[in-house]
């Protein structure tokens, strides 16, 4: 697989979270040095979820962010279009849908806040997965986007930069079952927009009073916003 069909390829991307879904888990949190816990943690309290809403975990993946989210007591679906990934999780006991970012499997304005972790950046065209988002959700309810981002200490930035490039895929040829794609997830990290770019894409895809909470010292950013009352 290479990394020119990555970009542009839905399957391609499908097929490399299939052949990583066996030691996703792990891999994530040797390579965050264990920061995914709390970074998931701050998206759970971000979405300000009540009991009994309905609330879409999208490129859910193993589940591990939807299973956070439940803690809530929310009712929380994972979607994804890896079957590996979904299969993975199986023994996290939240509802599984395999789907398309772009095409989503559910009707109009039917969850109350919509959420996607370490996933957009993979969606191959972010802007519909942002307005499939918009689709699905009611009027005034939410988004959470967690994604990686851009450290906003300079030192820190060029740390975090040679880490990226030199340690992650030594470590993911250590801990993964398929080391070749988290170099993949390096350079794509490295060519995301950063938080005020992203910011902007959202709020040109069907969403308003769009902000966003650096984690980390940036290396994670939390992007909120509103579906328009109409
Ligand atoms: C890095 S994983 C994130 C998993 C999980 N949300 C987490 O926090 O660990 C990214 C996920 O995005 C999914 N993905 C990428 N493009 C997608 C698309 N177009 N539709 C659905 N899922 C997609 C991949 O299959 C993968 O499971």
């Amino acid at each position: 697989m290479s990394r020119a069909s990555l970009d542009k390829d839905p399957h391609a991307v499908a097929s490399m979270f299939d052949g990583v879904a066996r030691r996703y888990d792990l891999t994530n949190t040797v390579m965050s040095l264990g920061r995914d816990r709390a970074w998931r943690r701050a998206t759970r309290k971000a979405l300000g979820l009540q009991p009994g809403e309905k609330v879409l975990d999208l490129a859910a993946g193993t589940a591990v962010s939807t299973v956070e989210l439940a803690k809530s007591g929310a009712w929380c679906v994972a979607a994804d279009f890896s079957v590996g990934m979904l299969a993975a999780g199986r023994k996290r006991y939240v509802p599984k849908v395999a789907g398309d970012a772009t095409k989503l499997p559910f009707g109009d304005g039917v969850f109350d806040a919509v959420t996607i972790s370490f996933g957009l950046r993979n969606v191959v065209d972010h802007a519909a997965g942002l307005r499939e988002m918009a689709r699905v959700t009611k009027p005034g309810g939410r988004l959470v986007v967690c994604e990686f981002s851009t450290p906003n200490v300079p030192v820190f930035a060029t740390v975090y930069k040679e880490y990226l490039m030199r340690a992650l895929p030594a470590v993911a040829r250590a801990v993964s079952s398929n080391p070749e794609a988290y170099v993949y997830l390096a350079e794509s990290i490295r060519a995301w927009p950063d938080q005020a770019a992203l910011a902007e894409q959202i709020a040109a895809s069907g969403w308003s009073q769009v902000s966003w909470r650096n984690l980390t010292g940036g290396i994670v950013a939390l992007h909120t916003g509103h579906k328009p009352l109409d």
